[in-house]
């Protein structure tokens, strides 16, 4: 029994960390959430106003390291673990502009590459079944109504203390879904032989065990 890639990908708030996280936890495998990545990226340019003919070189000087437990790793960046402050709405809209950046992208694919390049890995964010992990073994695009999205994004903020008004965050989200799915740069889509799971009347857990279940008939 060979250990699998497993690519999810999906719009904002679709579940993919949360269910991939734990159908890696339930796998023994590793869990990247490249969404994190592109955060922190964006994190750095923020907070050292770096202009933009310097956002390549920044992202390229960049160290990614991923520490605790594999199915649940946090992500340390030049050595510096950054948690809550990624999530915020400003951060989350900067990051979607960030992330058309070709450059940026391309140093970001290579370092997921080379994470996944073992098997044995959940990895979740926009373009990993189309773009990063092509060949990977299974892959799944994961959806849900906008209204379950945001209901969720929003009970997440809550939980990081983020301020912010269900309608700003349908707004927040529905510009980001737009423009993560029409950049010219990896858009947001279903890879060819992506199988889809709509989750809006799943449970997590019940997501997680449809993956589990879909890695495992995989693996033999
Ligand atoms: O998944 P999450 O919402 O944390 O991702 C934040 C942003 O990072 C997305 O809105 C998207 O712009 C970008 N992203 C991306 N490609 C990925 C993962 C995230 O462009 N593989």
């Amino acid at each position: 029994m060979s250990k699998i890639r497993v690519a999810i990908d999906g719009p904002v708030s679709s579940g993919k960390s949360s269910a991939g996280s734990r159908a890696a936890f339930l796998l023994n495998y590793r869990f990247i959430d490249t969404g994190v990545m592109y955060r922190a990226v964006a994190y750095k340019i923020k907070t050292q106003n770096i202009p933009l003919e310097k956002w390549e070189a920044a992202a390229k000087t960049t160290t990614f390291d991923w520490i605790g437990e594999p199915s649940k790793p946090t992500l340390s960046i030049d050595g510096i673990v950054i948690k809550d402050s990624l999530f915020s709405p400003e951060i989350s809209s900067f990051t979607s502009k960030v992330a058309a950046s070709p450059e940026i992208r391309k140093t970001l694919v290579s370092f997921q590459r080379e994470m996944a390049k073992n098997g044995g890995i959940v990895m979740v964010g926009r373009d990993i079944g189309t773009v990063v992990l092509p060949d990977a073994e299974l892959k799944i695009f994961l959806t849900a109504s906008l209204d379950t999205r945001v209901k969720r994004r929003y009970e997440e903020l809550i939980q990081k203390k983020n301020n912010i008004s269900i309608e700003e965050l349908k707004k927040e989200v529905s510009e980001r879904d737009k423009r993560d799915s029409t950049r010219k740069d990896s858009p947001l889509q279903i890879a060819e032989d992506g199988i889809e799971i709509d989750s809006t009347h799943l449970t997590l857990e019940q997501v997680a065990e449809m993956i589990v279940k879909k890695t495992e008939e995989k693996e033999k």
